[in-house]
């Protein structure tokens, strides 16, 4: 069955490489739907400037990072939005039965990059943190073509920020997963507005693990 060999193979690109980048990986109807979700929550202003660091320590710093976000609530989520979810649910327990890796728990957010924006080089775990395991980003744009900008650029040597590195386009419908401690990686400066889905799946201490 196609949806079956398409996560295992997702599985075992992550085993492998520790990284993966599927195209199509919705059906471009679904992918249309969240990039339409995405637009219309904008249009209500519910989108705010993402922070770097946590906590106390959440800061809005120009020189690092220019999106805005909109996290995510599964309570209130529009049937596009829970199907991805209950699919990213159903790779989660795939990645737990294969890979023993103890996910618990998801968290994720829309972002739009406007015109200009960029994330420098950066790993997805907070400073002394663990909690993030793996980041899975969905790309929502339509038309993007060579040129717009907002590429990610992927280091594939774990750890380093140097040396090879893949160059994603963030086509709809282009899902890419990798281990959020051990590959660096940027967005390039975008040259139109870039939106996306970027989420963790996480190994939360049973205390604080929320649901
Ligand atoms: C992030 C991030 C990359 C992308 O939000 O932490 O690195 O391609 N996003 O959107
Ligand atoms: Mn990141």
């Amino acid at each position: 069955m196609k949806l079956f060999n398409s996560v295992e193979d997702l599985i075992n690109a992550i085993e492998c490489q520790g990284w993966c980048c599927r195209t199509s990986y919705l059906p471009e109807a679904d992918s249309r739907r969240l990039k339409e979700d995405c637009e219309n929550a904008c249009h209500r202003g519910e989108f705010h400037r993402a922070g770097t660091g946590r906590g106390m320590g959440l800061e809005v710093r120009d020189q690092i990072r220019k999106d805005q976000i909109l996290w995510l609530r599964p309570e209130d989520a529009t049937n596009g939005q829970t199907a991805y979810l209950d699919k990213l649910e159903a790779l989660r327990l795939a990645l737990n039965r294969s890979l023993y890796l103890g996910l618990n728990d998801f968290e994720g957010h829309f972002a739009i990059y406007p015109e200009d924006a960029f994330y420098k080089p950066h790993l997805d775990r907070h400073t002394g943190t663990s909690e993030r395991v793996i980041t899975v980003i969905l790309y929502l744009n339509p038309d993007w073509q060579p040129g717009d900008g907002g590429e990610l650029k992927l280091w594939t040597t774990t750890g380093e920020k140097t040396g090879a590195f893949e160059i994603i386009e963030p086509r709809l419908g282009t899902l890419v997963c990798f281990l959020a401690g051990d590959f660096w990686h940027e967005v390039l400066p975008a040259h139109k507005t870039r939106m996306s889905i970027t989420g963790w799946f996480r190994q939360v201490p049973f205390a604080s693990h929320a649901g």
